[in-house]
């Protein structure tokens, strides 16, 4: 259970993580979500983040590996974890296996969508600040408008789920992620889900693929 999701912002993720963190008792770590935890607390890394997060681009390497490296090592992820949003390039990846051989990792999940989904998955998104829970005007809508089901508080759009901010954030990804899919691949510990299917549909996958690992391991 020391797994890495990875795909294209909107892919479904986040959404994915939640419910396996909780079914399979593992923690579930998104650098996404560590990153916006510093920018709202104004740390002098969140100060550095938060130009690049803002414009759609990655924050640089050392910064985020240097956050995943103590974490993954930490005493509740003993029994396994999951990374979200965490390798994005290369270099990430590469730092991870180095920080992580005694124990490697277990599987790297693909969440492959089309990016016509994909924008409207991200224009169509409302996050809730305090506690992260996603919401879609659609998809997934909560039952109060603007109000999160699980925690109460406001719901509303991120900054970079804007349109043209979006698009960026795609050719970022295609530029600077895609790479890490081969990574995984040449390594033997890819699973790739078709995650343009509804999300209990993609759950389902999801959990086939872990099962399996469970089996075999
Ligand atoms: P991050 O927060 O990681 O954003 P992301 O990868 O762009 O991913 P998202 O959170 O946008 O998408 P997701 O795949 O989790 O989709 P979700 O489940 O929410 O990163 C933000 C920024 O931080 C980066 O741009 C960068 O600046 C920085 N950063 C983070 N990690 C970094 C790193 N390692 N290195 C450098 N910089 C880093 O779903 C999206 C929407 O679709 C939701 O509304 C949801 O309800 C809906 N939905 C989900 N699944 C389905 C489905 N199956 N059908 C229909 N709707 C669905």
């Amino acid at each position: 259970m020391r797994l890495v999701f990875l795909g294209p912002p909107g892919a479904g993720k986040g959404t994915q993580a939640k419910k396996v963190a909780g079914e399979f008792g593992i923690p579930h770590i998104s650098t996404g979500d560590l990153l916006r935890s510093e920018v709202d607390r104004g740390t002098a890394l969140g100060q550095k983040a938060s130009s690049y997060m803002s414009t759609g681009n990655l924050v640089p390497d050392e910064v985020v590996v240097a956050m995943i490296e103590s974490r993954v090592l930490e005493q509740d992820c003993q029994p396994g974890y999951l990374l979200d949003g965490f390798p994005r390039t290369l270099p990430q990846a590469r730092a991870l296996d180095a920080a992580v051989q005694e124990r490697p990792l277990g599987r790297a999940i693909y969440f492959e969508v089309e990016d016509a989904a994909l924008i409207d998955r991200l224009v169509g998104r409302r996050t809730c600040r305090n506690c992260g829970m996603t919401y879609h005007g659609t998809n997934r809508p909560e039952k109060e408008l603007g109000i999160c089901d699980r925690c109460g508080e406001e719901v509303t759009q991120r900054e970079d789920d804007r349109e043209e901010l979006v698009r960026n954030r795609l050719e970022v990804y295609r530029r600077e992620t895609s790479p890490v899919i081969s990574f995984y691949e040449d390594n033997g510990i890819l699973s790739t889900v078709a995650a343009g299917a509804s999300i209990d549909e993609v759950y389902g996958s999801v959990t086939r693929v872990l099962r399996g690992l469970g089996e075999s391991s």
